[in-house]
């Protein structure tokens, strides 16, 4: 089948559960259990990790912990120990926390833009001044985030052409990625294919990668698009935790142990332990007190008769 003829032989696994799964949870989550789950993620094989924000407590007051969250987390020197940066004031933040890498966020849709981060489009890319250029001048990489490129929760219908020019703009200044984000979870797989045709005129696959809420249960079929169309990199939360504050309706994270087990089962390396990040996943259940809605989460690794 032509979909399936040519695969990447590996893919790279952003994990974004510490960050994105919990600043959307309603019950606060003590440090030392957030610490817990991020070195259960190590321990299972995630070598990139989101692992909190730099964003206003006032805005987000589930990452207002993100110092002690940075400095009592054991460093495994092969990780990439990452975290969202709206503005200066979250670059200082995140250069005494000692993290590897910042990520900056705007959205292709003005009003969810405005938002979550209380800026236009213009405003936001401008802040970026003092976070972009900066953290590379000291040794930071810098990835960024388009939001709501397959539809934004208050306007509908997003052009991605815009998303375009905000991303070759984000790549420009010095980010080394644009992570696409299907904010609410509503892409379907042509509109997927029409979005990176537009990116791949451009851009090179491992400039993009994929953020994908499975809110109605397609990111996985998405992804099967990215990954026919070359792109490496793909975003996801362990149990499918997640969401966002100022996306009504967003639910979580494609889930990595479906990432890991479908691109398991296809041959595709991720470099991950899946019974260890099968383990990860339960303590995110424990910590959120909550079931979590991953498909392999739920199901388990394998399904043997006894
Ligand atoms: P503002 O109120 O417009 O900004 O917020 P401000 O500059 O006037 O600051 C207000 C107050 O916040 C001041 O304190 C600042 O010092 C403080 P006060 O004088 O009132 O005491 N402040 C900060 N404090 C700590 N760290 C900072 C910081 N900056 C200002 N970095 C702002 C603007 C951007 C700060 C705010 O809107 C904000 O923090 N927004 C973040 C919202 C957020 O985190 N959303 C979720 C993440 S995005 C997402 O989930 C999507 C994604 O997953 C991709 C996808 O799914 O598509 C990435
Ligand atoms: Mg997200």
């Amino acid at each position: 089948m032509a979909l399936l003829d040519s695969l990447p032989s590996a893919v790279s696994i952003y994990e974004v559960s510490p960050r994105d799964g919990l600043q959307n949870e309603s019950a606060q989550v003590a440090t030392h259990a957030k610490v817990r789950l991020i070195e259960a993620l190590v321990d299972a094989g995630l070598r990139r990790i989101e692992v909190t924000s730099f964003v206003s407590p006032k805005w987000v007051p589930q990452m207002a912990d993100a110092e002690p969250v940075c400095a009592m987390i054991e460093r495994e020197p092969s990780v990439q120990y990452s975290a969202l940066c709206p503005n200066g004031r979250g670059l200082e933040r995140a250069k005494s926390a000692r993290v590897d890498e910042v990520a900056v966020f705007v959205s292709a849709s003005e009003t969810h833009n405005r938002k979550n981060v209380n800026k236009t489009i213009a405003q936001t890319l401008e802040a970026f001044e003092a976070v972009i250029e900066p953290a590379a001048a000291v040794g930071l990489k810098v990835r960024a985030y388009v939001s709501t490129m397959w539809g934004c929760p208050y306007e509908g219908d997003v052009d991605p052409r815009r998303g375009l020019e905000i991303a070759k703009e984000l790549l420009r200044r010095g980010c080394y990625q644009v992570s696409l984000g299907d904010t609410i979870g509503v892409g379907t797989p042509l509109q997927t294919r029409r979005i990176l045709e537009l990116f791949l005129a451009e851009l090179h696959p491992e400039q993009i990668a994929l953020h994908l809420h499975d809110t109605r249960g397609t990111a996985l079929a998405n992804v099967l698009v990215g990954l026919a169309m070359g792109i490496t990199t793909y975003d996801s939360s362990v149990a499918g935790l997640g969401g966002c504050p100022y996306a009504p309706g967003a639910a979580g994270n494609l889930a990595t142990e479906d990432l890991v087990y479908t691109l398991r089962g296809m041959g595709i390396e991720t470099g991950v332990d899946l019974d260890k990040l099968w383990q990860a996943g339960k303590i995110a259940e424990a910590i959120v007190g909550r079931e979590l809605p991953g498909k392999v989460h739920r199901a388990g690794v394998r399904s043997l008769a006894h």
